[in-house]
Parts: structure tokens; C-alpha cells; sequence
């Protein structure tokens, strides 16, 4: 906060597509669509005419006793999105019940509350505990952080959370397991390894149990966990842990508030791309296009029902906020919904993009690895590619690298010393060389020139 008090801000005042401007005139492109938000770019006139639409009806009624049409049909929309027809086994559960909140945070808070009640009321576990993955974060309320394992963020907070237990995560770039020599290639595609981060799910899964406590929920990011360093996950790892799970009675809680929506795979969802339907899927950040604050939690049939009595019964859900299934949220997400179809091509290209244009950063000694996810691209920094020895965080690698790009007109925002690309997906060839090409002469001039 003092950095930031010393500076002068930097405030953006409009947009359009892929490019933000400042107060003063200069241009930006938004190199992490606004901390992972935005899906079609900024100013998109679809999205902006469902907005106005609505805003000549209603802006917002509640939802507690009430029913609206936008929110009603995006529920709809959303099932179908979930439900895709073809990729999936048979016998995975359907999503067929959309709960409404805020942000990512509260889409998972919500998903750790049902699991948890689900676990206790079906009599599938007498002490529910949940199981993350090492490095997750979840969001910042109090049960998203009691499932979150990164220190920095959390240690802070420790007396007041509830207690959770982490398994290893599928980093192959850091993974003792892995065998492999340091070369100029993603990790995950050179690694010598038995996926022995499998068997560590396994293992944990099987001391509990002879603990006589099994989890409530299993909670991953699927794909590739965000703020734990953009760690993509290898082929695989997955369905593998997804089916150790279900075999345990274990319910899945799909966090893709960050990947969701076509962002990190070729299918909407990343956890379709591995043939996997999760029992609870949380949807936020991309949800209305990048626009408004909404999120929405998708689950199973058998998970209402366990929630559904009569009035004496007391069963029902006791959680809810004030703008559940806000009227302008939803009728900006339906627009965002409409332009996922004409999107895919794009979000293929930017993909495609993505990965040629990054790879002349591979001849920069700093660069430690460079992995992929669909639309997100991560490149991390290290002292040396060689040794893949890592910046401290007080040597604010990344930052100084990311504080380059802006002079170069390129926005984003590290993750430890982690650089992370994640345009909308409307950025053009031209615009990802531009990133690409600030990217590297800012890593030159940063680490490589100044160390
Ligand atoms: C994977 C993941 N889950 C949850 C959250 C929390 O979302 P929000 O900031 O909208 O509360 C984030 C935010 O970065 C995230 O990346």
C-alpha cells in the first residue's frame, strides 16, 4: 500500500474491445481481462444493449420469494451450458440446479455449505472435512479461505478458520517427483514421472478414512489452479483424481470462477475436457461478460432434494444475499451466454495465437517455463532457466516485470513471479504479437539487462 500511495494511479477512464485508456489519453491493451473478468471485450454493444434493455424495466428485485424472468431464463441457459450433450460418461450426475450469488468467493462459500450439509444429512460422513489442493485459493471469505493454502494470504486469518487438509498439486515444473531436466518446453510435456501426484490423493483419501472421517467435498480447480501460479494441470490428472474421488462417496466441487466459460480449455468448462461432471460447478468472473458482479453455483437434483421438507422440517438453505439473481447481472450474462457460439472460433485463434507468439520468450534466460490453458498463458520468471531457481518475493520480480509492461502500454498483474496473459477473447494476432513483444523486451530490460 505504501508503493502504491508513493505512485501516481493509473486511471483508466473508458474501453473498447481489447483496449483500455487512462484519464490522460493512453492506451492500454487489457492483458488480464480486469483481473480475469472480461470475456468479449470491453464496451461490447450486445452486451451493453441487454444492459440498457433491462435497465428500462427494472434493475433489481429480490429474489427471496420473488421470481424474475432474466434470472429464470439464465438458469435455464446455464443447465444447458453444464450439461453438454456428448463428452461425458453416462453415469455422471446431471446439474441441474442453478443458486445464485455474488462473486467467486460466495460461489464457493455456497458449494462448501451445501456439500457439508449434504455430507451430514445423507449420512455420508459423520464429521465432514473437505480436501484442496496445496497453493489453492478459493476466494476471501471466511470458508473460501479456510480451504485455501497460501500462506501469504491465509496465515493471517488462522484462528478464526475452520480446519481443512491439502494435497500436493500437479506442478510439474516444481514437482519432486519429477525426473525430468530443466528444458525450453512446458513441464508438463517433458516430465519423467508416474504421476505420483495421483497417489498422494489416494493416500490422503485412505488416511482419513482409517481415521473414520471422510470428506465432504473434494474442491479443485480444474484445468489449472489460478492464483496458486497459473499450475496447469497435466492430461489426465484430472479424471484420475475426479474418479478417486467417486469412488471414496466424495462429493466434487468444481471451482471455475476463473476457467469457466471457454477460458481455460476447448469446451465451456475445464472439467468437461477430461470427461468430468462435478457435483457442484461455481461459476463467477466471466459470468455477465466481465461486467457486473454476479456468480452462480450449479448442482445436482439430489442435492435439493436433500434440502427440500416441509415448513416444520426446518431443511431448507439458510443462506442468501441481498441481490441473488440480480436482474441487470443476469440479463448482461444472458448477452455473454448469446456471443459464447460465435466465440469459440475466436477464443481457438487467440489460443493458437497465444502459443506462437509466446515462444520467443523461450530464449530469454529468465524464463523458467512457459505453460497453457486454452486462453490463459503463464510464464515464469526465475533467476535462472537452467536451475529454476526462484526470485524471492521481496525481489518483486514479477511486479517490476509487469510495472515494464505498462510503460510499454500492456496491463497486467503478476502472480508471485508469475506473468499472466489472459486477454478477452476478441484480442486480435496484432495485439497478441504487441503483448508478446513488450513482454519480452520488459523481461530483458528488468531481469535480464538490470538483474
Ligand atoms: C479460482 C478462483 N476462485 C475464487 C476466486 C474468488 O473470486 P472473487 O474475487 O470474485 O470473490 C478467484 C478470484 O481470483 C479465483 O481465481
Amino acid at each position: 500500500m505504501r508503493d502504491w500511495l508513493k505512485g501516481e494511479p493509473l486511471v483508466i477512464e473508458r474501453g473498447k474491445g481489447a483496449v483500455l485508456w487512462d484519464v490522460h489519453g493512453r492506451e492500454y491493451i487489457d492483458a488480464n481481462s480486469s483481473i480475469w473478468t472480461n470475456l468479449h471485450g470491453h464496451n461490447h454493444p450486445k452486451v451493453n444493449a441487454a444492459i440498457r434493455r433491462q435497465l428500462g424495466r427494472v434493475a433489481h428485485t429480490s429474489a427471496l420469494g420473488l421470481a424474475n424472468e432474466p434470472a429464470s431464463l439464465l438458469g435455464q441457459a446455464l443447465v444447458q451450458l453444464a450439461n453438454p450433450r456428448t463428452g461425458l460418461p453416462k453415469r455422471q450426475s446431471r446439474l441441474a440446479k442453478v443458486f445464485y450469488s455474488d462473486d467467486g468467493s460466495t460461489a464457493v462459500e455456497v458449494a462448501l455449505k451445501l456439500a457439508y450439509e449434504f455430507a451430514c444429512r445423507t449420512g455420508r460422513a459423520r464429521k465432514p472435512r473437505f480436501l484442496s489442493l496445496d497453493g489453492a485459493y478459493h476466494g476471501d471469505t471466511v470458508g473460501a479461505v479456510s480451504a485455501g493454502h497460501i500462506d501469504l494470504f491465509h496465515k493471517a486469518y488462522s484462528g478464526m478458520l475452520f480446519k481443512t487438509d491439502k494435497v500436493m498439486s500437479p506442478y510439474c515444473y516444481r514437482c519432486p517427483f519429477n525426473k525430468a531436466k530443466p528444458e525450453r518446453g512446458d513441464a508438463r510435456d517433458t516430465r519423467k514421472c508416474n504421476f505420483e501426484c495421483v497417489d498422494k490423493v489416494e493416500q490422503q483419501f485412505a488416511a482419513r478414512k482409517k481415521r473414520g472421517v471422510n470428506y465432504a467435498a473434494l474442491l479443485v480447480e480444474p484445468g489449472i489452479q489460478g492464483p496458486a501460479g497459473m499450475i496447469a494441470q497435466p492430461k489426465g490428472w484430472l479424471g484420475r483424481v475426479a474418479e478417486i474421488s467417486r469412488v471414496h462417496g466424495t462429493q466434487l466441487i468444481a471451482d471455475e470462477v476463473m476457467t469457466g466459460l471457454g477460458r481455460a480449455a476447448d469446451q465451456l468448462f475445464a472439467s468437461h475436457d477430461e470427461g468430468v461432471q462435478p457435483d457442484f460447478l461455481c461459476v463467477a468472473k466471466g459470468l455477465t461478460g466481465g461486467y457486473l458482479p454476479m456468480a452462480a453455483t450449479l448442482t445436482t437434483q439430489e442435492v435439493f432434494d436433500a434440502f427440500l421438507g416441509d415448513y416444520s422440517e426446518l431443511k431448507t438453505f439458510f443462506h442468501g444475499h441481498s441481490y441473488t439473481g440480480n436482474q441487470l447481472g443476469s440479463a448482461a450474462s444472458l448477452a455473454s451466454i448469446g456471443l459464447l457460439n460465435t466465440a469459440a472460433t475466436r477464443r481457438k485463434k487467440l489460443a493458437a495465437n497465444l502459443r506462437s507468439e509466446s515462444k520467443r520468450l523461450w530464449m530469454l534466460p529468465q524464463v523458467g517455463d512457459i505453460r497453457q490453458a486454452g486462453c490463459v498463458l503463464a510464464v515464469e520468471l526465475v533467476r535462472d532457466w537452467q536451475t529454476r531457481e526462484p526470485f524471492e518475493l521481496i525481489e518483486r520480480a514479477g511486479i517490476r516485470v509487469c510495472d515494464a509492461l505498462a510503460k510499454r502500454g500492456v496491463l497486467t498483474r503478476p502472480v508471485g513471479n508469475v506473468i499472466v496473459i489472459m486477454p478477452p477473447y476478441c484480442t486480435t494476432q496484432r495485439q497478441v504479437k504487441k503483448i508478446f513483444s513488450a513482454l519480452h523486451n520488459a523481461i530483458d530490460e528488468t531481469l535480464t539487462k538490470n538483474g
